[in-house]
């Protein structure tokens, strides 16, 4: 087995490597003055079974391209068969044709990483369960909420209830409350404003929660891009009297001001995961992230 990183997020496919107790393979990534990308495979593969790591974050569109001429080069010289791990799979929102006339981005995404040979692909928290379905190949699809429920235990569970920012995270929240013995769950009602993006939102009363006996409570969501969802969530906890909140996001996708969005929330700390890179620039004091590398190593070791 030989483990290739693209250059989306080397130290994700380190850490990955490392528990397999293997070396990155090199690949050289040439980029021309146009910004244009030549890939070379340096060392031999035939026969191999070869993962490539490479989340799809900002910019998709130039990671996609980058990890399909990976796949490429790997097939051409040789390589057995090729699993990618791409830990947040970029263009996911876009499973459907929401208006008429618009494109479904995921479909084209798929076809092509069907066509460029990728053999397999291992991901997280997927915005849709529906998801592996579109594929013809094997989709693994593994979940952080293992990682947050651990460190949730650690933050401490008493008086505590899971909160999911809008009702399409409920089955997501629901799985983590099993997890935390049935831990007290409730969801926002979250509307946005499809002309500006305003996000705005209530508690629901379909899971009424008795806020007085909570101390603490803990967003979960699947990514986080402006960080909108993540603040109004943690102003409506606020405003309940919550003394202790905490999120805990997959992805981070962060676009924008997104730093000064969370840093400035009610929130005590921002769990997210290392499924994309978060360079130095968009860290903030109160963000922590969680390696998901183990628990991508053992699936590998387990598919092998
Ligand atoms: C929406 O359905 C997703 O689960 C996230 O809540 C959303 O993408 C987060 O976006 P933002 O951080 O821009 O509010």
């Amino acid at each position: 087995m030989k483990v290739f990183s693209g250059s989306s997020n080397k130290p994700l496919a380190e850490k990955i490597a490392k528990e397999l107790g293997v070396d990155l393979s090199p690949l050289e990534i040439h980029v021309f003055p146009d910004g244009e990308k030549r890939v070379r495979v340096l060392e031999k593969v035939v026969n191999q079974h070869c993962i490539v790591v490479q989340p799809a974050a900002t910019p998709s569109d130039a990671n996609y391209m980058e990890l399909f001429f990976i796949v490429d080069a790997l097939k051409r010289s040789g390589a057995l068969m090729v699993t990618a791990v791409i830990p947040y799979l970029g263009y996911q929102r876009q499973d459907h044709v929401f208006r008429e006339g618009e494109a479904r981005s995921l479909g084209v995404i798929i076809q092509t990483i069907e066509a460029v040979g990728i053999d397999r692909i291992i991901t997280f928290d997927l915005h849709t369960i529906k998801i592996p379905e579109l594929f013809r190949i094997p989709v693994t699809h593994l979940s952080a909420l293992p990682i947050f429920a651990k460190k949730i235990k650690e933050v401490g569970e008493m008086d505590a209830v899971l909160v999911s920012p809008d009702m399409g995270g409920v089955r997501r929240i629901k799985i983590l409350s099993e997890m935390l013995g049935d831990m007290d769950y409730t969801a926002v009602r979250k509307e946005r404003d499809l002309a500006t993006g305003a996000i705005s939102g209530v508690l629901t009363h379909e899971m009424p929660i008795n806020f007085r006996e909570k101390k603490k409570a803990f967003i979960v969501d699947d990514m986080i891009s402006t960080g909108g969802t993540i603040a109004q969530a943690a102003d409506q906890l606020y405003k309940k009297g919550v003394e202790e909140i905490y999120c805990f996001v997959t992805h981070p996708v962060f676009s924008g001001d997104v730093k000064d969005t969370l840093q400035n929330t009610p929130l005590q700390r921002v769990f997210v995961t290392d499924s994309i890179f978060v360079p130095q620039e968009k860290r903030f004091e109160k963000l922590e992230i969680l390696s998901i590398a183990p628990s991508t190593a053992k699936t590998i070791r387990d598919i092998m």
